[in-house]
């Protein structure tokens, strides 16, 4: 999510910039650009839309200069759009700021900056950083930073650079990634290593709350509080190629490491203890709500399993009925739908051709139609009433994985939201919920701890032709998704089945040695599943199941079992479902599969 590059020197920073810019561009983006002192003034140059906009718009009107910050955006606040491209700036455009995350406190933040007089042309949040900056400053612009690092909550990486202190180009990191590249005569900072590879091969990797100050001959290193700290220099031996997957050997497998940060991001300024939940701009008041006697969650794919969670969230905590559909099907099948019930569209992309029917539809009919959506300035973001962005960043991978777990996390979210307003559930419950809630990406982090035991069963199961995923209420949801995981990218046959229906039919195929992979995180359903496990192994399949620790009984029922630290059943998913990907991906690897782009499927279906 977002590129930043930064460069001070001898050399013409504009080619340089553009260079690290098309080394970061692998992130994601929707606009770019850059800030180059030209001896004089900052000259500032954005453009919405690919790199080329921006390098041809450099190529047409050149800006020379040996000092510059560069950035390339993936909206998160505001449509990507030339204004609301970085770099930011002051009202006199003396002080320029690139930022890749996310200022959690900037409506508090803008309001007071607005109380001052500050004017604002973005709708980024990035956008309070410059104007604060420019309130603090009185003549030295590290003092400055320091304090606007004490006003601001949120992930951030910043490259800021004054034409009143030309000579200097400062970076801070808090939660998002950044390192310094160390030249002779010159210095960079970057997102990532490869945007600085063409130059350096030695690096500082910042780490959090760390302040680097580059001039083209020196970097000093300081903490928040002002003290000078020493880095080792870290000597970079690997290619660009494996860079750009932050050392991973595939972006399935990233981006399933950043689950833990996607959930806190997707959490940030609208789950807080004691305060309200908040849906961001989207307004619904209490008459509205109240009018609300239907949900209707439509979706396709990965994204349909998160509606599954969400029909079961909503339902359970606010007490509101929730239809699910797929959204080839609600789209032709004359839904009972009106001005009363409420539509929520879940879409990674945002550009799914049949869930954009799907709303199309629902509006037409008078319905109010809310998009979960991955993708700012998408179809489906345009065109929805509300939207409520899960905050996943750029998935590369066609097979979703951390798109889908802050899926989870919008409809929590969503059903939280409606339960508060309603009453449907008391506050000590909600309280109880939310401090689960923000306790679960900490748990993701152990989660991935166990991937080596998942490694080891994927070794076992590699080579079978079919699996069975077996679940019952939240875990059936969870097991759906397993199972497609595993059909997409190891393209061996699965079915995913409520345990409770086993017996209905399915029960027949099952052989000696068929593999079961079933899930049993559910308090209230843990005996009725153990029964149905038991019934697998009366017919001599192999068991291998996901439980919360503490359960450690089930061990003399299956074959093996993989612990997961303990959350409240309603929460399961968040922590089940990542054995799954990893299980998924063991086995596409160990196959031989083209792990990030399995074969006949599209990250982005805009076809019906
Ligand atoms: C495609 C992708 C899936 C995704 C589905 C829905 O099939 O391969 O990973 O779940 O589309 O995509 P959306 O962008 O609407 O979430």
């Amino acid at each position: 999510m977002c590129g930043i590059v930064g460069y001070i020197g001898k050399k013409d920073a504009s080619p340089v910039l553009i260079s690290g810019l098309s080394k970061l561009e692998y992130r994601g983006y929707d606009s770019a650009g850059v800030a180059i002192f030209n001896g004089d003034k900052l000259e500032i140059v954005k453009r919405k839309g690919r790199l080329k906009n921006l390098s041809d718009a450099l190529d047409a009107e050149p800006v020379h200069g040996n000092a510059g910050i560069g950035h390339t955006r993936w909206a998160t606040h505001g449509e990507p759009s030339d204004v609301n491209s970085h770099p930011h700036s002051n009202a006199d455009g003396s002080i320029c700021v690139v930022h890749n995350g996310i200022i959690e406190n900037y409506i508090k933040l803008r309001e007071f900056l607005i109380s001052k007089g500050y004017k604002f042309v973005s709708e980024t949040d990035t956008e309070v950083i410059p104007h604060l900056l420019d309130f603090f400053y009185e003549g030295d612009l590290l003092e400055a930073v320091r304090k606007v690092l004490g006003e601001i909550r949120g992930s951030y990486a910043f490259g800021i650079i004054t034409s009143k202190e030309p000579d200097k180009l400062i970076a801070v990191r808090k939660d998002s990634p950044l390192i310094v590249g160390l030249g002779e005569g010159e210095n960079f900072i970057a997102s990532d290593i490869p945007a600085v590879l063409n130059y350096t091969r030695d690096v500082y990797l910042l780490n959090d709350n760390e302040i680097a100050v580059l001039t083209k001959d020196d970097i000093k290193l300081y903490t928040l509080d002002g003290k000078e700290i020493k880095k080792e220099v870290y000597h970079v031996t690997w290619d660009a190629e494996a860079a750009e997957k932050g050392g991973y050997e595939h972006f399935m497998m990233k981006e399933i490491h950043e689950q833990p940060k996607v959930i806190r991001d997707t959490m940030a300024s609208r789950v807080m203890l004691g305060e309200p939940i908040t849906l961001d701009k989207i307004k619904l008041t209490k008459e509205e709500i109240a009018g609300i006697n239907k949900i209707y969650i439509v979706a396709c794919g990965t994204a349909y399993h998160a509606g599954l969670v969400g029909k079961y969230a909503i339902e359970k905590l606010a007490r509101i009925p929730v239809e699910i559909d797929i959204a080839s099907e609600y789209r032709y099948r004359d839904p009972i739908i009106d001005k009363n019930t409420l539509v929520i569209v879940v879409s990674q992309s945002g550009e799914t051709a049949d869930t954009l029917a799907a709303l199309r539809e629902s509006k037409a009919r008078g319905c109010r139609v809310i998009a979960v959506t991955n993708v700012v300035g998408s179809s489906v973001s345009r065109e929805a009433s509300d939207v409520l962005y899960t905050l996943a960043g750029p998935e590369i991978a066609v097979a979703s994985t951390k798109a889908y777990i802050t899926q989870l996390v919008a409809m929590y979210i969503i059903a939280l939201f409606f339960a508060e307003n309603k009453g449907t559930v008391s506050k000590e419950e909600i309280e109880k919920i939310k401090t689960e809630m923000l306790n679960l990406p900490d748990k993701a982090e152990k989660v991935l701890e166990l991937k080596e035991e998942v490694k080891r069963h994927a070794g076992e199961i590699y080579k079978e032709e079919d699996m069975f995923f077996l679940g019952r209420g939240l875990d059936y949801a969870v097991a759906m998704e397993g199972s497609l995981k595993l059909k997409e990218i190891s393209y061996i046959h699965s079915e995913a089945y409520a345990a409770g229906e086993l017996k209905h039919g399915p029960i027949a195929l099952i052989e000696e040695g068929t593999i079961m992979i079933t899930l049993a995180t559910q308090d209230y359903l843990f005996e009725k599943m153990v029964s149905n496990i038991k019934e697998v192994k009366a017919r001599h399949a192999h068991v291998i199941a996901l439980a919360f620790e503490g359960n450690e009984d089930i061990e003399k029922t299956v074959d093996s079992a993989v612990f997961l630290p303990r959350t409240i059943d309603l929460l399961a998913p968040v922590l089940s479902v990542i054995p799954l990907q990893l299980l998924s991906y063991y086995i596409s690897v160990m196959k031989g599969c083209d792990v990030d782009k399995p074969r006949n499927l599209a990250k982005s279906v805009t076809v019906e």
